[in-house]
């Protein structure tokens, strides 16, 4: 493969020649199910073919070397295997590092270092999961090479923590979970309650999948992320007095919610818990229409998850409200809405292939003159999740 012709170039130059593993992680993209992944609700990723492409070869000792050629100004990052903490000198490579470190700390003990060069095709601050990508790859870097013999939920789960406790953000499961779980062709119904899953074939019939990355500057996502949390955590805590045994707001229908809301006293964290409870239903719905090939419902309960999002949950803001509104109106455009953790990032959108032309020239020049700057389109392949590419 191209790609890894060149980035063994590059790793030649930077560490000199070496035989080296190939390794492919993907990003992803949520279809819908959004903000309910930390509260018990159903979710509908995709793995991407964009992601993060990893060369690496062992080192005799306990030392890590790694580059990454986007990130070409941040140099060789380098440190040793064992008792890893965060470390903002570490920059991108902490994502690596808090892997390896959680893994120890979970009894998986990496007996050696490695040198990897990483080239990503995924956008940066496109809210398309680089950060899960980088750790769930590193997870079966490990794993590869020391026969740790854990499976791929195990590694996702522990992907998962080192974002948490190492990094720092309070995410839920979905990213890690669409990363390592990706099957080619298909989104994966994921009941993040009990971590059930089912493949469902995206069959678009004459659409694709369309990311449009509203390429805001990176915002302070993680505090607004972490605030939205706790104020459903709050919300949950006095649901409970209604309902002692409820574990998770999602676990409510919108019937059950409506009787207990009262417990609420907050008005905006009412409008929170709604929304966890409408959009795990929509969820489940959207998944049956689009098994029944129901595309224009489907596309419709995109359109209500992201008028939601933007009324109920407050993460959209003006970037992402105008690339959904502009693409609401394109003819051929079955539905869009925001995915990811909102407030900058991308859309996704379901387009029909003769339209795509039409919709990026429409959204291109509509967005950029209310915003001051240009979008970027990408037309989204589904791919497999993390593995390592054999020769
Ligand atoms: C981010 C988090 C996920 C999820 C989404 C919102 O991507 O990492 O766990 O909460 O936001 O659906």
């Amino acid at each position: 493969m191209k790609i890894f012709e060149d980035m063994k170039k590059t790793f030649d130059a930077k560490f000199g020649a070496a035989e080296t593993q190939k390794y492919f992680s993907p990003g992803r993209v949520n279809c819908i199910g959004e903000h309910v992944d930390y509260l018990g609700g159903h979710v509908f990723p995709c793995a991407l073919t964009l992601g993060t492409y990893a060369l690496v070869a062992p080192r005799t000792d306990n030392k890590s070397r790694v580059y990454s050629m986007n990130m070409a100004d941040k140099g060789v990052i380098e440190f040793e295997m064992s008792g890893l903490k965060y470390n903002s000198a570490y920059d991108w490579a902490n994502y690596v590092a808090g892997t390896v470190a959680t893994l120890e700390q979970a009894g998986y003990k990496a007996t050696n270092g490695f040198d990897i060069v990483i080239y990503g095709t995924l956008p940066a601050g496109a809210g398309l999961s680089s950060s899960a990508s980088l750790e769930v790859l590193t997870a079966v870097i490990l794993n590869e090479n020391f026969n740790f013999n854990l499976d791929m939920v195990e590694m996702v789960k522990l992907s998962q923590k080192a974002e948490n406790e190492f990094v720092g953000v309070n995410c839920g499961i979905m990213d890690q979970f669409a990363v390592g779980m990706g099957k080619k062709d298909c989104a994966i119904l994921l009941d993040c309650n009990t971590l059930e899953y089912r493949y469902s074939p995206l069959k678009l019939d004459g659409c694709s999948l369309v990311i449009t990355n509203t390429n805001k500057p990176h915002s302070l996502v993680t505090s607004a992320y972490n605030e939205r949390r706790q104020q459903c955590e709050h919300a949950l805590a006095q649901l409970q007095q209604g309902k002692p045994d409820l574990k998770a707001l999602c676990a409510l229908t919108k019937e059950e919610f409506a009787e207990l809301k009262k417990y609420i006293n907050d008005p905006i964290e009412q409008l929170r818990a709604q929304h966890a409870v409408e959009e795990n239903q929509r969820t489940l719905e959207a998944v049956e229409a689009l098994e029944k090939n129901d595309l224009k419902k489907f596309g419709q309960l995109m359109k209500d998850s992201h008028v939601s999002l933007c009324e109920k949950y407050d993460v959209t803001g003006v970037e992402l409200d105008t690339l959904a509104e502009l693409a609401w109106r394109v003819d051929g455009c079955i539905g869009s809405r925001m995915t990811g953790a909102g407030f900058g990032g991308s859309t996704i959108s379901i387009v029909q292939d003769d339209a795509i032309e039409e919709f990026k020239r429409y959204l291109e020049n509509g967005y950029t003159k209310k915003i001051g700057y240009a979008p970027s389109f990408y037309v989204a392949g589904i791919a497999d999740g993390t593995h390592r590419v054999k020769d």
